[in-house]
């Protein structure tokens, strides 16, 4: 069973993974629309990963007996000036999503929860990757 604490956490988490999904889904849209067409076959594509993230959370958080529960999301910008300005929000975006998951991972250790803190392990691995990808884009 999860504590009300954790189960909070884990749906602000879903609730991030999802507006992740949402912000590169409109950055590939605004690449499809402006003749980057690598660029937006890349970030629809990344779109989907992070909708299979939030899909992991909910699964992981319903079958330790939480609910999952979605919320309201703000609309995610539809105008970028440059397709560099948007590999630096991305890398921005990711380094907060780290630091939200690396906070969900202190809590599940403070509350001693290491069912949870085990399952965190593959989105710390997946964040040094995400950010990894993006500096090399960057780069
Ligand atoms: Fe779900 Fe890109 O982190």
């Amino acid at each position: 069973m999860i504590s009300k604490k954790i189960e909070k956490a884990i749906n602000e988490q879903i609730k991030k993974e999802e507006y992740s999904s949402r912000l590169y889904l409109a950055m590939a849209s605004w690449c499809h629309a402006n003749g980057y067409p690598g660029a937006a076959s890349f970030l629809y594509t990344h779109a989907d990963e992070e909708r299979m993230h939030q899909l992991k959370f909910v699964h992981f958080l319903n079958d330790r007996g939480g609910h999952a529960v979605l919320q309201n999301i703000e609309e995610p910008p539809a105008e970028y000036k440059t397709l560099q300005a948007i590999f630096k929000e991305i890398l921005k975006h990711e380094q907060y999503i780290t630091a939200s998951i690396n906070e969900l991972y202190h809590l599940c250790v403070t509350e001693k929860d290491y069912t949870v803190a085990n399952f965190l392990q593959w989105f710390i691995t997946e964040q040094v990757e995400e950010e990894s990808l993006v500096n090399g884009i960057l780069d």
